[in-house]
């Protein structure tokens, strides 16, 4: 049994008022079963890490590659350990896109924050020319084994990957849930065909792109799918608890 997780990723959305207001109308959700991280602005972590309830972890949704000196501009992995921070996206596509974030820098930021004692929700997916192609589930293998197939099984263990189809992301086009589902059972081959059965059957792989109350049922049923990594519906509190129902529900 793996414990779902829901994460919403904020993105670079909400000034200082709304992020409030938004924070404080997720105080009072309810969990269930599942373990639910939220994705904040780094300037705003501080202060969520103190309001927020055991209901809710905080996770920053990037951290440099370089452990501390002269960056200007950079957050460690230190910075946000101190914070009290437990998670960690590494490798989301916009990172990858617009921030060139090259193979070789998100190998650095997984040990960086794995020595820090984070855990990164480490992402992977295909732009549509390579879904359209057919060559998509090679793509992605070569995604994760690029970036961490280096990793000794005890940290491999420690890992959570998301998922997210570059054409599904803030497009409304969900993955269907039988795309999904085959992509995820892929990764979890390719984990057990590396680091063998027991840390592949307790991978929590999570799906982001368009995931939204609507669709989550379908994409939760998944034997796979254990819980979503969710950008834009992330941003309405009544939506994200609707989610984490539906996880509870079905994962
Ligand atoms: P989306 O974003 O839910 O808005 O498609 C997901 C993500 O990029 O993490």
């Amino acid at each position: 049994m793996r414990k779902a997780i829901i994460a919403g990723n904020w993105k670079m959305n909400q000034d200082s008022k709304d992020a409030d207001h938004l924070f404080h109308e997720l105080q009072n959700l309810d969990k269930g079963n599942a373990e639910v991280i939220v994705f904040p602005p780094f300037i705003y972590l501080d202060r969520f890490i103190n309001l927020s309830s055991k209901h809710i972890r905080i996770g920053a949704q990037n951290c440099s590659q370089f452990s501390s000196g002269a960056y200007t501009g950079e957050i460690s992995g230190r910075m946000l350990r101190s914070l009290g921070v437990d998670y960690v996206l590494i490798g989301h596509s916009e990172r990858r896109q617009f921030f060139g974030e090259t193979t070789q820098i998100l190998k650095d930021k997984i040990n960086i924050a794995l020595e820090e004692k984070l855990i990164p929700i480490f992402c992977c997916g295909e732009p549509i020319i390579i879904r359209d192609n057919g060559t998509y589930i090679k793509f992605v293998s070569e995604q994760i084994m690029d970036s961490i197939g280096q990793l000794t099984p005890d940290k491999m263990a420690k890992l959570v990957i998301a998922y997210e189809p570059i054409w599904a992301i803030g497009t409304g086009v969900n993955a269907s849930a039988d795309q999904a589902q085959e992509m995820h059972l892929a990764i979890r081959d390719l984990i057990n065909s590396r680091w063998g059965e027991d840390i592949s059957d307790k991978l929590r792989i999570l799906y982001g792109g368009s995931l939204k109350a609507s669709n989550a049922l379908e994409l939760f049923n998944m034997q796979d799918i254990d819980g979503g990594l969710i950008g834009g519906a992330s941003l309405n509190a009544e939506e994200f608890k609707q989610i984490i129902e539906i996880a509870n529900e079905s994962i």
